[in-house]
């Protein structure tokens, strides 16, 4: 498909900008672009601290098709590697648990937890072989909020200079003291962007979720665009007088929100009182994603019928957005749409990303 050129034009005026066009929403040739453009070049998480607490203590995992191995060093650093032995790309290392040194399994070469080739079997002979010439390849890797980080461009902003306000806004939120509690990953008939854009507007809410907005002062809902990432908040409603609705938070007060972070591309930390939930969007194809939910808790709250009830009531919420997704997937591919105009009021968030996205495509920041 031709892409035309100004697909990636988008107004910094919302009042005069249009939405990205349609055709970035479900063709493939844009998905490898944004792999390169985007995935490529962005912070992204990988896991979570406590997988890799002690040293010695790995896991792998595969972003954008790359294998990928995290190990806390006897040193307790903690370093990434494209899981991919330098002799004939075997694999170094499979699944998680804890390990002095990794014996690839294919022909055995055994590499140090800092990626150093400590051994490489029956290599007498070889001219010129240096073992110094053959250590794992290393990826950029950092620690947040109890998150782990890959940047498989080198070249990358520091995670913490790449984040800008979000540390100072998130950590208020105890999360450093929350287990994971359940974790949930849902297959979405739609392009991650179509995904994000949902996620960043509350202007769906009175529609989409009558459950949740009964929860939240919709009137008072606010939307912050940063440089890389989003705020969406709200003051939680208590219980209201003459109203016997139920509340999930009855006392709630006054200074008491829930924040929503977005953060360029593609993960969300959502800010409870008492759980957070990260949620990862992950392309699969252009008109395919998952969304990965991770829900923490206070470990004393693991018990309790509330933690259940929470992760319930995202469920619900997550369904019915799933749903309008997948809908809205559908009819970008008709032949009567191409692109829209934003609520100025309303979809801030949605403008600020589209902002983001045709300024990565554009050029290749870091
Ligand atoms: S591929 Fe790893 S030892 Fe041969
Ligand atoms: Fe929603």
């Amino acid at each position: 498909m031709d892409i035309s050129k100004n697909a990636f034009q988008v107004d910094a005026e919302i009042a005069r900008a249009w939405t990205l066009p349609a055709e970035l929403y479900r063709d493939a040739s844009i998905w490898t672009a944004e792999k390169e453009k985007i995935f490529s070049r962005t912070w992204q998480v990988v896991g979570h601290g406590s997988q890799v607490a002690h040293p010695g203590d790995y896991f792998t995992t595969e972003l954008m098709g790359e294998p990928l191995l995290f190990v806390r060093g006897s040193d307790a650093k903690l370093r990434g590697f494209y899981n991919v032995c330098r002799h004939r790309a075997g694999p170094p290392a499979e699944g998680c648990g804890s390990h002095k040194l990794f014996r690839c399994g294919y022909h055995g070469w055994t590499y140090g937890l800092d990626g150093a080739l400590i051994r490489a079997t029956e290599i007498e002979g070889v001219e010129g072989f240096r073992p110094e010439d053959f250590a794992l390849k290393a990826v950029r890797t950092e620690e947040w909020f109890s998150l782990v980080f890959v940047n498989l461009d080198l070249e990358a902003r520091p995670l913490r200079e790449s984040l800008g306000e979000l540390p100072q806004q998130a950590e208020k939120f105890p999360f450093a003291e929350m287990k994971l509690f359940e974790r949930r990953t849902y297959d979405m008939k739609c392009n991650w962007k179509t995904y994000v854009d949902n996620y960043l507007e509350g202007y769906h809410l009175p529609s989409v979720h009558p459950g949740l907005n009964r929860e939240l002062d919709y009137n008072a809902y606010v939307v912050e665009p940063y440089e890389r990432h989003v705020r969406q908040f709200s003051p939680i409603r208590g219980a209201q007088p003459g109203d016997a609705t139920p509340r999930r938070y009855p006392n709630a007060r006054e200074d008491l929100t829930t924040d929503y972070f977005w953060i360029f591309p593609n993960w969300m930390l959502n800010c409870y009182p008492d759980n957070v939930s990260l949620n990862i969007v992950l392309p699969v194809e252009a008109e395919r994603s998952l969304a990965i939910f991770e829900w923490y808790l206070p470990e004393k709250d693991h018990g309790a019928p509330a933690a259940k009830a929470s992760v319930e009531f995202s469920d619900q919420i997550q369904s019915e957005d799933v749903g309008i997704c997948e809908t809205v997937q559908k009819n970008l591919r008709s032949r009567s749409y191409s692109r829209g105009r934003f609520s100025v009021k309303q979809e801030k968030g949605v403008h600020a990303f589209h902002r983001m996205y045709a300024e990565w495509m554009k050029d290749s920041k870091s």
